[in-house]
Order: structure tokens, then sequence, then C-alpha cells
């Protein structure tokens, strides 16, 4: 049987992307990385795919005025590589109502922060300065909201007083590293369903991924 084919979008240096490579050649997703995209030329993760005979490619958001020929060509791309479920490890651009309509319910995100608290591209900043003890990660489906998705998955770190945000975030990507193969497996497998808000876990009844 065909596997399920991703497609992975990334900004940046990937280190989400490589623990789902990892998870893949170890089998434990069962599914094939079809293509890697970056809104950026020349970062890390372009270079971990190739490195991993992955296809990628570079759509570079500054050589499209508009949004909508942005995500027309990534559209395109994912098309023609047959992807059938996005993975978003670390990509910085909010994608259209328009776009991920294209994908209802087949986008996932993992955002390093304990939603719905701490939102957006400064969630460690935020974090520290709202003086909260625990933060985290969370994985979630992407809708047409800022981070807000219904919640697959998530994972608490302590937050200590000596903590930067350099620090925080290193603590907070060990678990992100951890859950989202986790959670893309569990989607991947048809554990999931979405009520509501809600995303219920077949067979789960520890309320975590263990
Ligand atoms: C991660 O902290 C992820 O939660 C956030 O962006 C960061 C990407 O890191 N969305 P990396 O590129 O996967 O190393």
């Amino acid at each position: 049987m065909n596997k399920p084919v991703l497609g992975i979008l990334a900004s940046g240096r990937g280190t989400n992307l490589q623990s789902i490579i990892d998870a893949v050649d170890e089998g434990k997703i069962s599914a094939e990385i079809g293509l890697v995209i970056t809104d950026k030329p020349a970062v890390m993760a372009l270079q971990r795919a190739e490195k991993n005979n992955i296809p990628n490619i570079c759509i570079d958001r500054k050589k499209y005025a508009m949004r909508e020929d942005f995500e027309a060509k990534l559209l395109e791309k994912l098309r023609e590589y047959e992807v059938e479920h996005i993975i978003l490890a670390g990509f910085m651009r909010i994608l259209s109502a328009a776009f991920i309509r294209n994908y209802k319910n087949h986008i996932l995100n993992i955002h390093p922060a304990l939603l719905p608290s701490f939102v957006g591209a400064h969630a460690h900043r935020d974090a520290l300065a709202y003086g909260v003890k625990v933060s985290g990660c969370t994985v979630h489906f992407v809708d047409e909201g800022m981070d807000s998705g219904p919640i697959i998955a998530q994972a608490a770190v302590p937050v200590f007083d000596t903590d930067t945000e350099e620090t925080l975030a290193a603590r907070v990507l060990g678990q992100e590293h951890i859950i989202y193969p986790k959670a893309i497996e569990l989607y991947l497998t048809g554990k999931l369903h979405i009520e509501g808000r809600k995303v219920l876990i077949k067979n789960n009844t520890s309320g975590g991924l263990s």
C-alpha cells in the first residue's frame, strides 16, 4: 500500500523537520516526506532535506508582491508532488483562509507555548514577560485563526527565574521533538477525531501521548 505523502513547510533551521525525518526513517511515522518547501533561501531546513534525499524547494516569499501569488505557487508545488498532508515545522508565515480550505483538517502545526496562551511569533519572550512558571508546546490542527485550531497534544516544561528566551526555547524544543512525531503518527493512522474544538484520541486513557 502506498504511504501517505507529507509536505513539510519550514522557514529556518529545521530541527522539527529533522525529528520528523528521523521518525520516518525509524518507522515511527508511517509516511513518506514527498516535499520540503521553505519560504526563505539557503536555510538549514533545505540542507537537511537535501542530505536526506527529500525533494526540496524554496519559494521565496520576497519574490512575490502578493500573498495570493505566493500561496498559488505553494499549492501548485504541493499538488505536483501529490502532498496529502501539510506539516508546518517552524514555518513563519500565516496561511490565508483560502489556502487552508484546500487542505482543511489536513494541516498540522507546532507552537512553542501552551495554547491558547502566547500565540504569535514571540511565544517565549511573551511567556517570560508574563511570569508564567510553566510553559511548553502544542501540536494543533491549523484553522483560519492564529494558532487557534483544535489541540492534538501538549507538553509542559518548568520556567525558571534564571531563564532567558534561549534557555526556555531549548527546553521547550526538546519536548517539541518528542510530541510532534507522535502526534503526526496518531493523525496519519486515523486515531484522531475532531469534535468541535476538541480532538479525541482513540483508545487514549492517559490524556497524553505516551
Ligand atoms: C519551533 O520552536 C516551533 O515550535 C516554532 O518555530 C520553531 C522552529 O524551530 N513554530 P525549528 O526550525 O524546527 O528548529
